[in-house]
């Protein structure tokens, strides 16, 4: 049974992620900082799985804490990389705090585990920024990025390229996750914002619950059916087993060269307004809103193409907009009742 580390193990998609390594036989070590999570977490991983994952605590931006670590635990055979700040308003308030963390945090990976490794890399679809053609493929242009976190994400992958290209020991596929929503079924983790959500479906169910006002929907003048902007919604747990899929490929020696990126979304588009609709119809709950205007540097539509992922990783997103609206609400109804 291989042994993976998930850093940001305690986060939103890491929890997930963990849980269905379990699922699939994996062993699995977490290293976070818990700067953007909370250690209940393990706890609730250990309510799903039965076992409580091994956790190490600290800051992979310490370069000599992660040579440490990599050289007490050379049983592990696979990375999985989420630590990373993400929040893309304060990238710009802070873009060193986002230069420092998500390149720091990476470098000291690749440089202390220096042998035969598995990684697979958080990338985000907002690298395409407002493509041309839509459904996205992965060999679409790289755009010029819209925030410092954006930027992290592009040259994150840039690192990747030129690191695997000279270091043949090295195995990443770099997965570009598009937006996930949504929470475990049994509604024990799920995404935990911080302070006033920027994202739409943890707005929706913290002002559904009473926690905050009506939802302003950012622009109704877009080109599209309803007006209103459109994304590619994928449930965090499909995300969570792409992952799996992602080590499983590199496992069996399955990957076409050591560098490989692969969408990992839907391949359907939804509006807010649909977004908004999908919530009230699945959980009988009514959402107060009022349209607002554009939120700056939001692109107009996006989904991605995922015949390769569906084909090559053998992976395919299997969870519905309703699950997605019902499981986020489950999570959110389960937080008022149980805080953390
Ligand atoms: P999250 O903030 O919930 O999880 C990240 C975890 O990493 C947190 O638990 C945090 O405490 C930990 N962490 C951060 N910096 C660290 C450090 N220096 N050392 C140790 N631990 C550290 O975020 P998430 O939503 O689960 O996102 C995971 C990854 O996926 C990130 O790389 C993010 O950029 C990427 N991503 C997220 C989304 C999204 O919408 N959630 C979309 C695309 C890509
Ligand atoms: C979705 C849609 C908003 C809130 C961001 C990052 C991206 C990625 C995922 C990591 C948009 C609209 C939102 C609200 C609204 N993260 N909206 N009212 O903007 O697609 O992507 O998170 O890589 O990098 O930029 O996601 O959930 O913020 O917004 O109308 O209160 O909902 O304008 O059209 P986004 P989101």
């Amino acid at each position: 049974m291989s042994k993976i580390l998930v850093t940001g193990g305690t986060g939103y998609i890491g929890s997930h992620t963990v849980v269905e390594l379990h699922n699939a036989g994996y062993q699995v070590v977490i290293v976070d900082d818990l700067s953007n999570s909370n250690i209940k977490i393990l706890d609730q991983i250990e309510a799903i799985i039965g076992i409580r994952p091994t956790f190490h605590q600290f800051d992979l931006c310490n370069e000599e804490k992660v040579k440490a670590f990599a050289l007490a635990h050379t049983d592990i055979s696979g990375i999985i990389h989420f630590a990373a700040s993400k929040a893309v308003g304060e990238s710009v308030q802070n873009p060193l705090k986002y230069y420092r963390n998500n390149f720091f945090s990476l470098i000291n990976l690749l440089i202390s585990f220096n042998k035969k490794i598995n990684f697979v890399f958080s990338s985000s679809c907002t690298v395409y920024g407002q493509p041309d053609t839509l459904p996205v493929t992965e060999s679409a242009k790289v755009k010029q990025a819209e925030s410092p976190y954006g930027n992290t994400k592009q040259i994150a992958e840039e690192i990747l390229t030129e690191t695997a290209a000279v270091t043949p020991d090295l195995n990443v596929i770099a997965l570009r996750y598009f937006n996930p929503v949504g929470a475990h079924k049994t509604a024990l983790i799920g995404e935990l914002p911080n302070g006033v959500p920027a994202n739409l479906v943890p707005f929706i169910t913290q002002s559904a619950i009473g926690k905050r006002g009506p939802i302003t929907v950012y622009g109704n003048d877009y080109d599209t059916p309803d007006g209103s902007a459109i994304r590619d919604y994928i449930h965090v747990v499909d995300l969570a087993k792409a992952h799996v899929a992602a080590i499983k490929r590199m496992e069996a020696g399955e990957a076409d060269g050591n560098y490989e990126i692969f969408n990992i979304g839907t391949g359907k588009g939804s509006s807010v307004l649909e977004i908004i609709k999908a919530f009230e119809s699945t959980t009988g709950e009514t959402l107060k809103y009022q349209i607002g205007a554009r939120r700056e540097g939001d692109i107009e539509k996006i989904y991605g193409d995922v015949a390769k992922s569906n084909s090559l990783l053998g992976w395919k997103a299997a969870l519905d907009l309703n699950e997605m609206m019902r499981s986020a609400w489950e999570w959110e109804k389960y937080i008022k009742s149980n805080p953390f």
